[in-house]
């Protein structure tokens, strides 16, 4: 365990997509989930359900199930929208600069679509990690309101945030989101439960230059008004 304070914490998390064989035990896992079962949320709802899964069986059996699916031509198949519809500015600059940068920093050629597809399909093969946090809601949370939802993304910082106390490295992931309903259906849960999004969690391969890659934050003076 080490000794790091917040502003650490913060700011050392970032996405990482290359993980180390090596399993993060139930006893830190259950560290990390007490830890963000503090997480504020309206009227102390709690709405997060939480899978952790380890079992390398499972694990491997919904990412091929969702692989196969996309293989199949298959559409996505999710509970909710994550990414806009329509995309605007700047939010639609943004996501390209990201993407485009991590690309450069690979050396993958905008027009190699192979290897983009393959990289897409790490996101199911759980980038090597041996952990992953599938977080559901109550549908009924989010039929006619959105507020849960907030909440439910502030757990999922606290996740990432108490990771780095034990040396751990994220990423969450919204491409579950798009095929949550498969997700859900390979973890047989509850019919009244949406797949939010997972959180690959484990020890980051640090020799692996994808990890290296840190995609850069606009200045204050673009999103923040003090008055
Ligand atoms: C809700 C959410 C969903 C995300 N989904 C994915 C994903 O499916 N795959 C992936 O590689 N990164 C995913 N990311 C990581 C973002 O690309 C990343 O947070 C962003 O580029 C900033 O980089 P950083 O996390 O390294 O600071 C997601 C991030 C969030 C918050």
């Amino acid at each position: 365990m080490s000794n790091i304070n917040v502003l650490d914490a913060i700011k050392s998390r970032a996405s990482k997509r290359k993980f180390l064989d090596k399993e993060v035990s139930r006893e830190i896992q259950e560290k990390i989930l007490e830890a963000a079962q503090m997480t504020p949320s309206g009227a102390n709802m709690q709405p997060w359900v939480t899978y952790a899964v380890s079992d390398k069986d499972t694990l491997s059996k919904v990412g091929s199930s969702i692989i196969e699916h996309i293989e199949a031509g298959g559409d996505v198949d999710q509970h909710i929208q994550y990414y806009p519809v329509n995309w605007v500015n700047p939010y639609k600059k943004r996501r390209i600069v990201t993407g485009a940068g991590l690309y450069k920093k690979l050396g993958v050629d905008r027009k190699d679509t192979q290897t983009r597809q393959d990289m897409w399909y790490d996101n199911f093969r759980w980038f090597g990690a041996s952990t992953v946090f599938f977080v559901f809601i109550d549908k009924a949370m989010i039929d006619n309101a959105q507020g849960a939802l907030i909440d439910t993304g502030a757990y999922m910082q606290s996740i990432m945030l108490a990771a780095r106390e034990f040396g751990l490295d994220t990423c969450p992931q919204g491409s579950t989101t798009e095929y949550g309903k498969i997700v859900a259906k390979e973890l047989n849960t509850p019919d009244n439960l949406a797949l939010l999004y997972s959180v690959v969690i484990g020890y980051e391969d640090k020799d692996a230059l994808i990890n290296s890659y840190q995609p850069e934050r606009i200045s204050l003076d673009k999103n923040v008004t003090f008055i």
